[in-house]
């Protein structure tokens, strides 16, 4: 793919970890470790490519109460804004800032790393539902996201393959999800799997919201799950970003022009499609070498 580069986002470093500015705020992460925290907040945790914008629309509905079809058309980041998120207005301040006086409940987005995530949700206030995805099945997102977004540097394949292996231990994912994984049993945190939503969609919806203390009757668990398929959020362009109004010029003219959307295959075992055997071979190996002393497995085909 023949691509014209614009490098506009700068890499900077954070307690170890290396984050993109924009969209992070560097101003907004200092403020991540002493935010009050409430007792009804929800944070959704994910690895980039993971599963977040699903999770996020998933639990933005359910906490919806009704109207669960006008709720999903909000611009899911004003429902479910970014913790660590720099305003698009550069003068305002971050997005953290602004979070002290949204009403109950906030709910929230992060990709950070757990031992970042705010010191009074880390001992146990607010809940965390935390969605991982198979490394293969991220990479191969990570690799298109990089290159419909006009403020991340386009790789090719092999060098995306390459940056996700030797990434800093603190963005390192065989560091992150296991980190995780050792608080899966958390009262405050669930963790779930891309790939068991996938196979259960409305199971996960059950699931959720009986971890956030909502009670749904059938016919409202019928329709949140009818609007978090992926057809419906690739259609709704609250959720499919490449097709909201401000980000299709500001973001993701590169991928439009292309025809990747923000919204792009939705699958398990896309991996077939990029990785060569050699390449397979060597993943695997660190794979394997890296999860040796987890019992954390992902399905990686549909
Ligand atoms: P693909 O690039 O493999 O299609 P994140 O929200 O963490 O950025 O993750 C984005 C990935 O989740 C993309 O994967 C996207 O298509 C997928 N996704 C988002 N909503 C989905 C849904 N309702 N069903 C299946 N996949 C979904």
């Amino acid at each position: 793919m023949a691509v014209q580069k614009a490098p506009s986002a700068t890499l900077f470093y954070f307690r170890g970890a290396r984050f993109p500015s924009p969209p992070v705020s560097s101003q907004g992460l200092e403020l991540v470790e002493s935010f009050e925290v409430r007792e009804d907040d929800v944070f959704v945790s994910a690895f980039n490519k993971s599963g977040t914008t699903w999770t996020q629309q998933i639990i933005s509905l359910v906490t919806a109460g009704s109207n669960f079809s006008e709720v999903s058309k909000i611009p899911l980041g004003k429902r479910v804004p970014w913790l660590e998120r720099a305003d698009l207005h550069a003068d305002a301040p971050p997005i953290i800032s602004q979070l002290k006086d949204s009403p109950s409940p906030r709910l929230m987005k992060t990709h950070l790393p757990y031992n970042m995530l705010p010191k009074q949700a880390r001992e146990g206030k607010g809940k965390i539902v935390y969605c991982a995805r198979n490394p293969k099945d991220v990479v191969v997102s990570v690799h298109n996201m990089n290159f419909i977004n006009d403020y991340l540097q386009p790789l090719s394949w092999e060098e995306t393959l390459h940056e996700f292996l030797s990434a800093p231990p603190a963005n390192l994912w065989w560091n992150v999800i296991p980190e995780y994984w050792s608080h899966k049993d958390d009262a405050n945190l669930l963790f779930i799997k891309y790939e068991d939503i996938k196979k259960d969609l409305r199971g996960h919806v059950v699931k959720i919201a009986e971890f956030l203390g909502r009670s749904l009757s059938v016919e409202q668990i019928d329709e949140v799950t009818a609007n978090c398929t992926f057809a419906a959020m690739k259609d709704n362009q609250a959720t499919n970003l490449s097709r909201d109004p401000v980000l299709k010029e500001k973001v993701f003219k590169r991928g439009n022009e292309h025809g990747i959307e923000f919204m792009r295959k939705g699958q398990v075992g896309d991996w077939r499609n990029w990785f060569s055997p050699q390449q397979l071979e060597t993943f695997e190996a660190f794979h394997s070498e890296k999860m040796a002393g987890t019992d954390l497995t992902f399905e990686d085909e549909e």
